[in-house]
């Protein structure tokens, strides 16, 4: 059983809902939700050795930007040409329908002859929808009785037989190899309640569901925090993000409640563990992709400001007033974000840490202040 964390660098998957060295995920989201972009930010970040994208169906502009792009830029890993490591399945919209289905096997195959020589091999396959609707295609040139939606009725033995070949090996020399797959899915309309997302679930250890409210916010990574899961275990404590998790829910719930009863029905309280569910929100799971320092979070840094936003989130505040709340909290998200700018072994990183380390220790209850 895989059980090695795969480090993306992204603070959601990494924190949140990780994903292990031989294991699998989906990425289902609507159409321009960020799931393009996501798969390219984690075939530069994650750690591993080789990355092979399947760009299945995709627009042919995008896979020609990717291919003009990716020789020019250099492996934040090793300083190396970031080319040298990546594999492109290129298939377009306009290819044939049978080269389309093709694709995902010549990739997955090219994936596990990497694996084979010992090496971490991380397959993207982008979108599995448009791969799903070439069987379909074919399926019907072949005039094989239709399942649902009119996919073939063997659409989910596929799906699983594709997910299936992700593992993690131990080879005759004692090394191990593994190849982890991630796949995006595209459902009409958002909707994941089709066959190609249901049957995806089915199979894969960790569900990144992209939501169109988050990515309409510019909320990027558009992740949903409440939706998403994991099977697998991280780089953090569990309990902890537990803990972080329970906020999000409480604080989403205080929102809908406010919606009923306005602001002015709503304790200093419930207005607190909303502000603290946005300020997580804001500091830790929202990350800059365009930024040199926080486009990219090693897993040390993780565990460590992890902690840092953790102690935040269970700190008693005990606010007089919701002014003084939400001052609070525009003050504790300034900081962490600025300190999500510093590069880690920067002055300014452990200037910003100080004042960390003074907020957490500030702000007492009023009473106890008088
Ligand atoms: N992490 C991000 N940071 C900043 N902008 C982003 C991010 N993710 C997505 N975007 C914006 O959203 C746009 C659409 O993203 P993307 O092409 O990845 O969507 P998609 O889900 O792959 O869409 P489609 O279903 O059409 O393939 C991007 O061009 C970019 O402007
Ligand atoms: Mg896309």
């Amino acid at each position: 059983m895989p059980t090695e964390p795969l480090v993306t660098r992204v603070r959601i998957i990494d924190s949140m809902f990780p994903v292990v060295r031989g294991g699998t995920y989906c990425i289902p989201g609507p159409f321009g939700a960020g799931k393009t972009v996501l798969q390219q930010i984690t075939s530069r970040h994650a750690e591993v050795d080789i990355v092979v994208i399947a760009a299945c169906g995709e627009r042919a502009g995008e896979v020609v930007e990717t291919l003009r792009e990716f020789p020019r830029l250099t492996d934040p890993r090793t300083g190396r040409r970031l080319m040298d490591r990546t594999i492109i399945v290129c298939n377009t919209l306009a290819m044939p329908v049978a080269a389309r289905d093709a694709s995902v096997y010549t990739a997955a195959t090219m994936a596990e002859y990497y694996r084979q020589m010992g090496l971490n091999v991380l397959l993207l396959a982008d979108s599995t929808s448009r791969w799903a609707q070439a069987m379909r295609e074919i399926s019907g040139r072949l005039e094989e009785i239709p399942g649902e939606e009119a996919f073939p009725a063997y659409l989910e033995s596929r799906i699983a037989s594709f997910y299936e070949r992700a593992a993690i090996i131990e080879l005759r020399d004692g090394q191990t190899g593994s190849l982890t797959i991630g796949g995006t899915v595209s459902p009409a309309g958002g909707n994941f309640e089709e066959p190609v997302t249901q049957g995806t679930l089915k199979v894969v250890g960790a569900f990144h569901g992209l939501s169109r409210a988050r990515s309409d916010a510019r909320r990027y990574p558009a992740i949903d925090p409440l939706d998403s899961w994991s099977k697998y275990v991280g780089i953090i404590d569990p309990q902890k993000v537990a803990a972080a998790r329970a906020v999000l829910r409480r604080g989403h719930e205080v929102r809908q409640m406010m919606t009923v009863v306005g602001e002015e029905g709503t304790s200093v309280e419930d207005i607190t563990e909303m502000l603290k569910a946005d300020f997580f929100d804001s500091v830790y799971l929202q990350q800059n992709a365009y930024d040199k320092v926080d486009g990219a979070t090693p897993a040390e840094r993780q565990q460590f400001v992890f902690d840092r936003v953790l102690a935040v989130l269970q700190k008693e505040f005990a606010f007089g007033d919701k002014d003084q709340a939400r001052k609070t909290m525009v003050e504790a998200t300034d900081l962490f974000r600025n300190w999500n700018y510093a590069a880690t072994d920067s002055p300014e990183y452990q200037e910003i840490l100080g004042k960390i380390e003074t907020f957490l220790a500030g702000h007492p209850a009023p009473q106890q202040e008088g």
